[in-house]
């Protein structure tokens, strides 16, 4: 029986789509955020997680949103580039468990240290997950990866490795044509771009050189994807302006809009 006062589901989602809307545009919002981000990153905020067990380095609001796209677009294949101590991997193994069906995780790292390998190999969604050590750029890692994904139809693809520009720039090239329409291919580290210049001493990613400048250079030139507009409500997030909704399944080189065209092509 439908009680007093609660809406419809179209209603709520009517509604909640509005606010998001609101959220996206509330400029004291994203200045509490982003001072909660910088305040809490010393305390090395995102490292204090689990998943079944296995840490996880992720913001809580950003592993809610991985569990609503997995569910949502239902992959038969989720790969991610940054496997660390291995909690993502768990994290999707264990959604794929309950979705059903013969879905698989594929993790890249460039490192993946012995106790941390034990740990996925011997948990108990192992059976769903393939652990590939080597950088994420290096072809042969890609050539693993592309193996990995022959046949299969719905690709989630993650990116969180190394963070500086270029490594992510070659990683969108390489593995974003495994993500066809109504897939999503997720950024992570964005953030970096928002955080003061200088904060990773010891990284050699930095303002102006990170995943949101990649991401920025890959939007302009490749038509396949757009921003996701609803996950502006995470706002405590590691990806803002990461999580890309793929739209077409055919590459449109986009025209730089910068590039001036020749005088005489000009009209007028
Ligand atoms: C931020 S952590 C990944 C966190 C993980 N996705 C999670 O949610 O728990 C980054 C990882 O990227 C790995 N990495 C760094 N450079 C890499 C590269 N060139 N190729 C693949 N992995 C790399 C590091 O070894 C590290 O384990």
């Amino acid at each position: 029986m439908k009680q007093r006062g609660q809406p419809t589901d179209r209603k709520f989602e009517a509604r909640n789509r509005r606010m998001i809307g609101r959220i996206a545009k509330d400029r004291r919002l994203a200045r509490a955020s982003i001072d909660w981000i910088n305040t809490s990153a010393p305390f090395e905020y995102a490292y204090h997680f689990k998943w079944l067990g296995i840490p996880i380095i992720q913001l809580p609001p950003d592993i809610i949103a991985l569990q609503e796209i997995i569910w949502k677009t239902k992959p038969d294949l989720i790969v991610e580039t940054g496997v660390a101590r291995g909690g993502s991997m768990i994290l999707y193994a264990s959604l794929l468990e309950l979705i059903g069906g013969n879905g698989r995780v594929g993790g890249v790292d460039i490192d993946i240290r012995a106790p941390n390998r034990r740990a996925i190999e011997t948990h108990k969604l192992a059976k769903r997950i393939t652990l590939i050590e080597g950088s994420s750029t290096d072809e042969r890692t890609a050539r693993k990866v592309h193996a990995l994904a022959r046949g299969r139809k719905r690709v989630l693809v993650i990116l969180d490795s190394n963070h500086t520009h270029e490594h992510v720039a070659r990683e969108l090239e390489l593995y974003s044509p495994l993500v066809k329409k109504g897939g999503y291919l997720l950024v992570f580290d964005t953030v970096i771009e928002r955080m003061p210049a200088g904060y990773f001493a010891n990284r050699p990613w930095d303002h102006g050189n990170n995943p949101m400048t990649a991401v920025r250079q890959f939007l302009r030139r490749n038509g396949r994807f757009v921003e996701d507009p609803e996950m502006a409500k995470l706002l405590i997030s590691a990806a803002p302006g990461g999580y890309l909704l793929c739209v077409s399944d055919t590459a449109k080189a986009k025209r730089n809009p910068r590039k001036r065209r020749p005088a005489r092509q000009r009209g007028g």
